[in-house]
């Protein structure tokens, strides 16, 4: 099957194969052809290029995108979109006074969807959870990475990474599975830290590894849930069973969760919305992409990354949504990119880096997602028309997007 699309407006993010990831000042350009055509062949981008030397092809299909720009589908590298229920009660006693972290200390959050899991079937988790991708892969998601975590026992674990599992052999979009064990320590080991790590490391990780559940280990570092030695051991562990770390840190405190993510040769750390100089000092000249989530910031009151400060430290950032029930329930990338820019201060073009080839890269798949780049799979946006890709960013409230190919097929 070709597709053809032609008069495109304005191609965005076109590469060359060889860029996995920007940083620093790089993040401000955006390489972009001007009235140009893009070929589809079965799943890939196979060709490109200005109209002015549009090939004669028969395909099976012609869109004319006249005022209309294409770029890549956005890559979503945190997630934990399988869950169970929601968490609206905690949403409206947080209106009422309650932080967060007052609510998890009295026994809500994280344990609060662990609860409501445990009790969910496996076929109800994964059609709770389809709908949420559905809603995802509509708003112009192409790749996302999902976590577990709301489990915190051996089944409830295994439980969300098969319906992961099967999302992602059920629907086109690319799914990459993360462990995330360690998210926090289940009441019944509140004074045995030590019984639920070796819960994770003896029973979960090998489960998991059997299994082929997962290519990530996460762990939740921060006050109150588990501590830098502890995440050092649980990365550790899950290292020893093949898996990479992508981790939660600095999210209300920096504790030295950054520096041991970089030792571990982390592929990200994500949040990030508390650093110092020195945590931004530590991620220079490393592999670990730095990942901001402004929509947890912006649905938490709590501050947003420092994005400037990283950009100029010559860092690069990935953007992603979080889209959980109690910090972020929403996974709307383009919420994502408007934020970036309107309270980080990011520019569009850093902003549009930051959620296509730099979050590709923060799982793993910029040699084949991210950028229009021949080869690479087309997963594409067609806006509508529009003046310019400012209008994505500037106009945060409205649905731009006109068409979204996952795979090279359109997203109904
Ligand atoms: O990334 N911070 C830790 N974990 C999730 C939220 C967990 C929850 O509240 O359910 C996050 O924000
Ligand atoms: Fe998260």
């Amino acid at each position: 099957m070709t597709t053809l699309i032609i008069n495109i407006k304005e191609l965005l993010q076109v590469r060359d194969a060889a860029i996995l990831k920007v940083s620093g000042a790089e993040m401000a350009v955006l390489p972009t052809i001007n009235n140009a055509y893009l070929v589809i062949q079965n799943e890939l981008i196979s060709d490109f290029g200005s109209m002015e030397d549009l090939p004669n092809i028969n395909p099976e299909k012609c869109i004319d995108a006249d005022g209309k720009i294409v770029l890549p589908a956005w890559c979503d590298s945190h997630t934990h979109i399988v869950y169970a229920g929601n968490r609206e009660q905690e949403f409206v006693d947080r209106i009422n006074g309650l932080t967060y972290e007052e609510i998890a200390s009295l026994g809500g959050g994280i344990l609060n969807s662990a609860k409501k899991l445990n009790e969910t079937s496996e076929k109800e988790l994964y059609d709770q959870s389809k709908i949420r991708l559905e809603e995802v892969m509509r708003l112009g998601t192409g790749a996302v990475e999902i976590k577990s975590g709301y489990g915190l026992t051996v089944e409830g674990e295994l439980k969300m990474l098969r319906v992961i599992h099967r999302l992602a052999q059920n629907y086109p979009i690319t799914i990459k599975a993360t462990f995330l064990g360690a998210h926090a320590f289940p009441s019944e080991f509140k004074e045995n830290h030590q019984g639920y790590i070796d819960l994770i490391i003896n029973e979960m990780l090998p489960a998991i590894a059997k299994e082929k559940l997962a290519e990530f280990i996460d762990v939740f570092c921060e006050i109150g849930y588990f501590t830098v030695a502890e995440t050092q051991q649980i990365l550790k562990a899950g290292i020893a069973f093949g898996l990479k770390p992508k981790i939660h840190v600095n999210q209300f405190n920096s504790i030295g969760g950054i520096q041991v993510g970089v030792q571990q040769e982390a592929l990200s750390v994500d949040h990030l919305e508390v650093m110092t100089t020195n945590d931004i000092e530590s991620l220079k000249n490393t592999a670990t992409m730095p990942v901001a989530l402004p929509s947890c910031s912006y649905f938490l009151s709590i501050p947003y990354a420092p994005a400037r400060e990283m950009i100029e430290a010559g860092l690069p950032i990935a953007i992603a949504t979080d889209y959980n029930p109690g910090s972020t329930p929403s996974g709307n990338m383009n919420f994502v990119v408007a934020t970036a820019c309107i309270k980080m201060k990011m520019t569009p073009e850093e902003a549009i880096n930051a959620a296509t080839i730099n979050g590709a890269y923060a799982m793993g798949i910029s040699d084949t997602h991210g950028s229009i780049t021949i080869g690479k799979k087309a997963n594409l946006i067609l806006t509508q028309p529009i003046p310019s890709y400012y209008q994505l960013p500037y106009a945060f409230g409205s649905n731009l997007i006109d068409t979204v190919f996952i795979e090279g097929e359109i997203v109904a």
